[in-house]
């Protein structure tokens, strides 16, 4: 079962940052997934890494795309992600200290804050960044 089903209108216009969101939704179906099939915790906390880890390297790569597009809003934007990455850092600790995972706390904050991050703030960029294809 897919939790979040990827629609070409959540392209923000550009293949690679697209090609990086498709990938980190279908890293937070396979945790889901994984989760509601009651996998092991050291097979979950390997997805969650896995998510985490890769969420930072997509971070860094959009801002280095925003900030040679001359982005006005990346500060706040980077601001964002800083708190994303926290959070992501935060749910891990507790998945790795808790013996009992609050999956449904964890699921809801990958659906919710992480994928709405592309849907709404990720996509603020999508005009200026049509407008310097070349960045
Ligand atoms: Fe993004
Ligand atoms: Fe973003």
């Amino acid at each position: 079962m897919e939790l979040i089903t990827w629609l070409d209108s959540y392209s923000v216009g550009n293949d690679k940052l697209d090609g990086q969101h498709k990938r980190i939704v279908g890293m937070i179906n396979a945790l889901g997934e994984a989760m509601l099939a009651g996998n092991e915790r050291a097979a979950l906390m390997k997805i969650f890494s896995d998510l985490a880890g890769y969420a930072k390297t997509h971070f860094t790569f959009e801002e280095s795309l925003l900030a040679a597009a001359g982005y006005p809003g990346l500060a706040e934007h980077r601001e964002r992600h800083v708190d994303l990455n926290r959070r992501l850092a935060d749910y891990y600790r507790t998945f790795y200290t808790e013996r009992t995972p609050q999956t449904v706390e964890v699921m809801d904050f990958l659906q919710h804050w992480l994928f709405d991050h592309i849907l709404e703030e990720d996509m603020r960029y999508q005009e200026h960044l049509a407008g310097h294809p070349h960045a």
